[in-house]
């Protein structure tokens, strides 16, 4: 974190900045719990601990700091969180635009990666119109698209060439940069490095990924040919410097503005579903890009409305990933409605069969997502016996219990009851002991940590130059065996040589960071060296104790075995254990 970073979060009151966008009540000396914004609850497991500057939520596991917070209720990056805060704390911006020689670093990296998207694209597009092109333009005029269309998304193409690429880029990048632009493959050498680059598209149609203001990020490209040679139908960009797939939504650059004057999105699978519908005058119609839509991106689509027409592939594949996003969507509180076209027809394929104007029919007649999950159930599980309409029920419970409106959900309930022809109280029943059950495996998931565990966590969560943190640290190193075994015994570990890092920065699994947010909420009894040092005592004695234990029985299994040498070593490592015990 830059030196401004760090002053700004000392300066910023967490407690504040988050009680704009939550309401917080005082739950502790220093801690407080609301609502958590990230996802759907109604008993608060959110909580914001004042002198620590770090907020936790134990229902779906986000944590982290002040700028994190920011982060993600407002989808910015780090140095726009750092601004923001600052901004709102009114503490004065430095001069320079980045706050830190390495976001300058990146950002100029970035900048060239752009450069270089913008230098592909033109050049796949120059590929397409070339003789070498011929192919590729009668591949997309058979698919319905005219030149200009094909401007319209810089449609190109990737000739079947390894090297045309990479020397037209040569002279403007060195070796590292253009590795990182994913514009290239290369084979690992045998030492680890990356071996010569060559281009990652060939022979395939090229359609540029823009991100939200249209700057090109990366590519997908469609093979001209089926079948195995050719490879994957679609091959993507890699994860970049510039782009991260589950991050973006395909056509968002030009569509945001209709989506935000309609205040409705059209939702589609493929690229090809999304640039017919375009073109046939939806001008709100984004896509996935495959079949998993991901919470990033509704947060993305967020941005602009909260109403979706979901319009996936009828088959098995579109219907799965309909639910799925179905699922994501209404848990964010978006209005869904789902279309599934006759014919068994992709979006693309059923606008050149049947028209434009058939297919704005088809999105006005989209289902509420509650009736087209219904009829999948009745489609999946055909309600003509009891244990079939148990298996139609239980695939849309889920759903149904997702709803964070009462009311709604019990209407869903009563419908899915009606249409299924099962008793609406069986219903409600059900409905009920789901909820009870998903309150148990959650809290016996939670394992058990110790008093004197937490203790520990905290002393090492402590800042380095503290005493507790001395005496913790020095304990930890002299006799690592006393933290071995327990619950928290990696996370201790990490938290031992984590150096500078804040304490939530060195833990991954969301788990740990709940274990060790925990023991930071909980304040029972004050972090000082002497409970800190009671805790290391309670710690040692349950080693010792399960040393005894472990002794007894290899004794009892070294006398069966006649093994008297390790009988007598034993021993005395037990003699040694008990009076410890006892001291
Ligand atoms: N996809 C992908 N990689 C693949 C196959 C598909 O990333 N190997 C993504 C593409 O974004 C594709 C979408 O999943 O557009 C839907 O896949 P599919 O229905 O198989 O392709 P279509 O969109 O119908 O492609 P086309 O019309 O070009 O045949
Ligand atoms: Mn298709």
């Amino acid at each position: 974190m830059s030196d401004f970073a760090q002053s700004v979060k000392q300066q910023a009151d967490i407690v504040r900045i988050i009680g704009e966008y939550v309401r917080l009540r005082k739950a502790g000396a220093q801690n407080y719990s609301g609502l958590c914004p990230f996802h759907k609850e109604k008993t608060p497991s959110f909580s914001v601990h004042s002198t620590r500057q770090f907020f936790h939520c134990f229902g779906c596991g986000v944590s982290g700091d002040v700028f994190t917070f920011i982060q993600k209720i407002e989808n910015v990056s780090f140095p726009e969180a750092v601004r923001f805060v600052a901004q709102k704390c009114g503490i004065p911006l430095p001069k320079r635009e980045f706050s830190s020689e390495e976001e300058a670093q990146e950002g100029r990296l970035r900048a060239r990666l752009l450069e270089l998207h913008e230098i592909a694209c033109t050049w796949f597009e120059e590929q397409l119109r070339s003789p070498e092109g011929a192919l590729a333009r009668e591949y997309l005029s058979g698919r319905g698209l005219r030149p200009e269309d094909m401007k319209t998304f810089r449609i190109g193409y990737a000739p079947d060439n390894f090297h045309a690429l990479r020397e037209r880029m040569q002279a403007l990048a060195n070796t590292e940069i253009l590795r990182l632009s994913g514009l290239f493959s290369f084979r690992e050498q045998e030492d680890g490095s990356p071996g010569p680059l060559y281009s990652r598209f060939r022979k395939r149609v090229t359609f540029p990924i823009a991100n939200e203001s249209g700057r090109i990020i990366a590519f997908t490209a469609r093979a001209l040919e089926a079948g195995e040679k050719a490879g994957p139908k679609y091959l993507n960009s890699p994860e970049t410097p510039l782009y991260s797939k589950s991050n973006v939504l395909f056509n968002l650059d030009k569509a945001r503005q209709a989506i935000r004057e309609l205040n409705f999105a059209v939702l589609v699978e493929g690229q090809m579903d999304c640039i017919s519908a375009y073109l046939a005058g939806v001008r709100n119609v984004i896509a996935t890009s495959g079949t998993a839509f991901t919470e990033a991106q509704v947060r993305l689509l967020g941005r602009y409305t909260k109403q979706v027409i979901v319009n996936f592939d009828p088959d098995k594949a579109g219907a799965n990933a309909a639910e799925k996003s179905i699922a994501l969507l209404t848990e964010e509180g978006f209005q869904v409605r789902v279309v599934t076209l006759e014919g068994g027809l992709d979006p693309d394929r059923y606008i050149r069969e049947q028209g434009p104007k058939a297919y704005i029919a088809a999105l006005r007649g989209a289902k509420r997502y509650q009736d087209y999950l219904v009829e999948r159930a009745r489609q999946l599980y055909p309600p003509n016996t009891a244990s079939a309409k148990i298996e139609a029920l239980n695939f849309l419970l889920p759903h149904i219990r997702r709803i964070p409106n009462r009311i709604a959900r019990d209407e869903f309930a009563a419908d899915a009851a009606q249409k299924l022809g099962i008793d609406s109280a069986l219903v409600r029943e059900e409905l009920k002991q789901a909820a009870a059950k998903r309150r148990d495996t959650l809290a016996s998931a939670r394992p058990a940590v110790s008093e004197a565990e937490k203790m520990m966590l905290r002393a090492l969560a402590s800042p380095p130059a503290s005493a507790e943190f001395q005496a913790a640290a020095a304990a930890f190193d002299a006799n690592g065996t006393y933290f071995a075994g327990l619950t928290v015994s990696h996370i201790l570990g990490l938290l031992r040589h984590r150096n500078a890092q804040e304490p939530m920065d060195v833990l991954a699994d969301p788990r740990d960071r709940s274990l060790l947010a925990q023991a930071l909420m909980d304040e029972l009894s004050p972090l000082d060296t002497e409970h800190v040092a009671a805790a290391l005592e309670t710690l040692r004695r349950r080693y010792l104790e399960r040393r005894q234990r472990e002794l007894r029985t290899a004794i009892a299994e070294a006398e069966r075995r006649g093994d008297s040498a390790s009988v007598l070593r034993l021993t005395a490592e037990k003699m040694q254990v008990d009076r410890d015990l006892r001291a």
